[in-house]
């Protein structure tokens, strides 16, 4: 019966540690083990007030508990564990009664919510992006209307003012101007409301000659080079091949821009073995990683903290938006964007994408 009793105890996923009414420890459980980082053993020989040495607040509401029979609960605090680390946790503190009425010592439950907190997170983050989609949808419907007027406007201006060029130039400013507002407000409204994806068989390389040869006629890319290094045995991914697209683009074009016509532009495919995604039914599978490497002026440490921040850019004319919406595109495909960069050098943004299961 006690060896079911221990089984029972350990298998449970919290801490459990059990006081006696003089403070020796007489339980304590696997979980208490990982999260205090002590063994039972050093733990029994050692009693409380050594095993929690560093934890004073701790100790401070099993003695409330103690001298009151009271249960306390403190649901967002911490623990210092043995090797110093901090972990996010909550505290109940309840005496043990005995049948006779009488208290037989006190139960410490420390619960791990450092998952829960960067659950929270990602809550909070959703919801801000939902309060920018109803913030955006309504900026678009009150701001649209009268962008419309005003380049009407211009454009009927414009032809009035005919062959008066000095004038002209002005009205054509009004109406390039506008343009710009309205496709703002657009990818405003495709980012706080992203259509879902469009999935199919995606070929990786055709999609970065097909942006090397976009880039190489552009403005920003016409004067730098591009190498291009393919592992040949990608096989065709499974996802959006526009949304796969516009990352790529986006990318690209934020490196030409970092390289202002000098330098090379280089892409790398390969399978990285390094990494490995957990399906949702259990298997796993490999993943591909783009590298997209610059020779541009890099980013600081700063900037870095920022990067993926929607409305984040040093750019005049930039929206911000283009690293925030990749970052969400390549997440909806269960992959991730790493980055690496050194001031003065260049930056490596690196895509990892799951290859598809094989069959059988
Ligand atoms: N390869 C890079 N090298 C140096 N800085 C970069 C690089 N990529 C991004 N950045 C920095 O990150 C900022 C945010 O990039 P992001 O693509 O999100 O917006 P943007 O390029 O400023 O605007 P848009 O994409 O709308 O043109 C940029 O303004 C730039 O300062
Ligand atoms: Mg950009």
């Amino acid at each position: 019966m006690e060896r079911i009793y221990e089984d029972l105890v350990d298998s449970i996923e919290d801490g459990i540690v059990v006081f006696d009414p003089s403070g020796n420890i007489i339980v304590f459980n696997q979980m208490a083990e990982r999260i205090i980082g002590l063994s039972k053993s050093k733990a029994i020989q050692a009693g409380g007030e050594e095993v929690l040495g560093k934890n004073g607040h701790i100790l401070e509401q099993l003695r409330k508990t103690s001298s009151t029979g009271q249960v306390f609960a403190d649901h967002d605090t911490y623990v210092i564990k043995k090797t110093g680390e901090i972990m996010q946790v909550s505290l109940i503190t309840s005496p043990v009664i005995g049948s006779d009425g009488h208290s037989e010592g006190t139960t410490l439950l420390i619960r791990d919510i450092s998952r829960v907190k960067v659950l929270e997170e990602d809550i909070l983050r959703a919801d801000s992006l939902a309060s920018l989609g109803i913030l955006a949808a309504g900026l678009a419907h009150e701001i649209k209307n009268p962008l419309g007027g005003i380049r009407g406007a211009a454009q009927l201006l414009q032809m009035e003012l005919g062959k008066n060029q000095e004038l002209t130039e002005y009205t054509s400013l009004i109406v390039r101007e506008t343009d710009r507002v309205s496709g703002l407000i657009e990818e405003l409204l495709d980012f706080a409301n992203p259509k879902s994806l469009d999935l199919g068989e995606v070929n990786i390389h055709k999609i970065l000659d097909a942006v090397v040869a976009l880039f190489s006629r552009s403005d920003e890319g016409k004067n730098i080079g591009y190498a291009t290094e393919y592992d040949p045995s990608i096989p065709t991914l499974i996802g959006d091949s526009k949304k796969l697209g516009q990352v790529i683009l986006n990318i690209v074009k934020n490196g030409c821009e970092a390289m202002n016509d000098h330098g090379t532009l280089t892409m790398v495919t390969r399978i990285a073995s390094d990494y490995h995604l957990h399906e949702s039914k259990g298997t796993r599978s490999k993943m591909m990683a783009l590298d997209i490497i610059d020779e541009g002026d890099g980013i600081s440490e700063e900037d870095m903290k920022m990067l993926f921040t929607p409305f984040f850019t040093k750019k005049r004319g930039g929206t911000g938006l283009g690293l925030a919406v990749s970052h969400r595109i390549i997440r909806e495909h269960g992959g991730s964007i790493k980055v690496k960069s050194k001031e003065g050098e260049g930056t490596t943004f690196s895509l990892l994408l799951p290859l598809p299961l094989k069959e059988g």
